[in-house]
């Protein structure tokens, strides 16, 4: 990555204005279920410690939409910071800017402060001028290392980024260097395994993965548009009508690059989306009219296993199947097991690929693990993500 890092940069004693995303996943009783977002900023903050710098947290929870939404305070996280850190975080409850300056002002040298979610400002989302340069005054360097969140631009990540010496924290170099090795420079066979409910939402993905990867591997609910294109009757499924020409357009340019993209063979259908539904495997042009495909079928997940285990580099994003019901899970988890399995490099993005890791006890055999959905997808795209532009280049002077 050309962007100055945070070892770059001299920070004792310095303000310290870290972007992290700490959008963790919560139970309804507020309890956090998966902690691995704030791990992966840990030897980012833990750096800042050591080098007494005065660290201050700013990340989103959720949605907030401009204003105070109290199930997304971020007093969970902190306490959970706090536990990891084994060391107090100022938790900076407060939204009005001059409380938190008055606060700010007793972080010593050494320690952490955590500002209350920066998506309760209204100016936040659209990256207002105002609420930019209010956070370039708390601190005298930025640091971005939420990459989960690079693929949007707003007042915390690019708007502060252009007002301060701003540099790439540990986690969002780390994820950039194994993303871009993985398809910069695939060891061959490359192999990409893309499901998830819809096409459109991977259109871009799917696009530019048929140029880097030698096979493209499509499953889930999106395959089902590609099957309907190529005219197979998809029943009750869920298809998208309307990208159908993009489907097969799709289709042509991977017989036009010669590339091989492969669709399920078989699916399992069922008559309702209910765990006691009557399911069966059928092949693709059998899809009974009034059933709907909820899984890949076995000899599909046959095909899929044997490229993934003949791969020197896998990229994974979506499921297969709508795995959260036990019943069409098996296709889901059967492509877990091939890429933990998968001998060669292996990169997993988007919460539902990474779910069903975790819920085998997986995730240790993958290579990389990435913090962003959304993110880690507009990378693989090819897209340059705003939150990363908006560094400073690594040879500039402006740091
Ligand atoms: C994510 O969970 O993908 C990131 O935190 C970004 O969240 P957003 O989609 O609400 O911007």
């Amino acid at each position: 990555m050309r962007k100055k890092q945070l070892t770059d940069v001299e920070v004792t004693n310095q303000r310290v204005l870290v972007r992290v995303d700490f959008n963790v996943p919560k139970d309804r009783d507020g309890y956090i279920t998966d902690d691995t977002r704030i791990r992966a900023t840990l030897p980012t903050i833990n750096h800042l410690r050591q080098k007494k710098a005065r660290t201050i947290l700013l990340s989103h929870l959720g949605r907030p939409g401009g204003q105070i939404v109290e199930s997304l305070r971020l007093g969970s996280v902190a306490r959970r910071l706090e536990e990891l850190l084994d060391a107090p975080v100022h938790y900076i409850e407060d939204s009005d800017w001059a409380s938190v300056r008055t606060r700010l002002a007793s972080v010593k040298p050494g320690e952490v402060a955590l500002l209350e979610n920066i998506r309760f400002h209204p100016g936040e989302a659209r990256n207002d001028a105002e609420m930019a340069r209010i956070l370039a005054s708390l601190g005298d360097i930025f640091v971005n290392d939420a990459f989960g969140v690079s693929h949007r631009a707003h007042a915390s990540n690019v708007g502060v980024a252009r007002l301060l010496p701003s540099v790439a924290g540990l986690l969002l170099t780390h994820e950039v260097s194994m993303i871009s090795r993985a398809i910069d420079d695939p060891e061959r066979p490359f192999v990409a395994l893309i499901g998830g409910a819809k096409v459109s939402d991977k259109i871009g993905v799917l696009k530019n993965l048929l140029f880097l990867a030698d096979v493209v591997l499509v499953g889930g609910g999106m395959a089902n548009t590609f099957l309907l294109s190529q005219g197979h009757s998809m029943g009750l499924s869920l298809v998208e009508e309307d990208k159908l020409e993009e489907a097969r357009a799709i289709l042509e340019q991977a017989l036009e690059l010669g590339r091989h993209l492969v669709l399920p063979e078989d699916l399992v259908v069922a008559a309702e989306f209910s765990p006691a539904a009557a399911r069966q495997t059928v092949p693709v042009d059998a899809v009974p009219d009034d059933w709907s495909a909820l899984d890949i079928g076995e000899k599909t997940v046959a095909t899929f296993v044997a490229h993934i285990a003949g791969a020197r580099t896998v990229v994974w994003n979506g499921p297969v199947g709508v795995f959260e019901m036990e019943l069409f899970a098996e296709g889901t988890e059967a492509m877990a097991v091939a890429v933990a399995k998968c001998p060669g490099t292996t990169i997993v993005g988007g919460g539902d690929s990474i779910a069903a890791l975790e819920k085998l006890g997986l995730t240790e055999g993958i290579t990389h693990i990435s913090t962003g959905g959304g993110a880690s997808l507009e990378f693989l795209e090819g897209k340059e993500l705003p939150g990363i532009a908006a560094l400073d280049d690594a040879e500039s002077q402006g740091g």
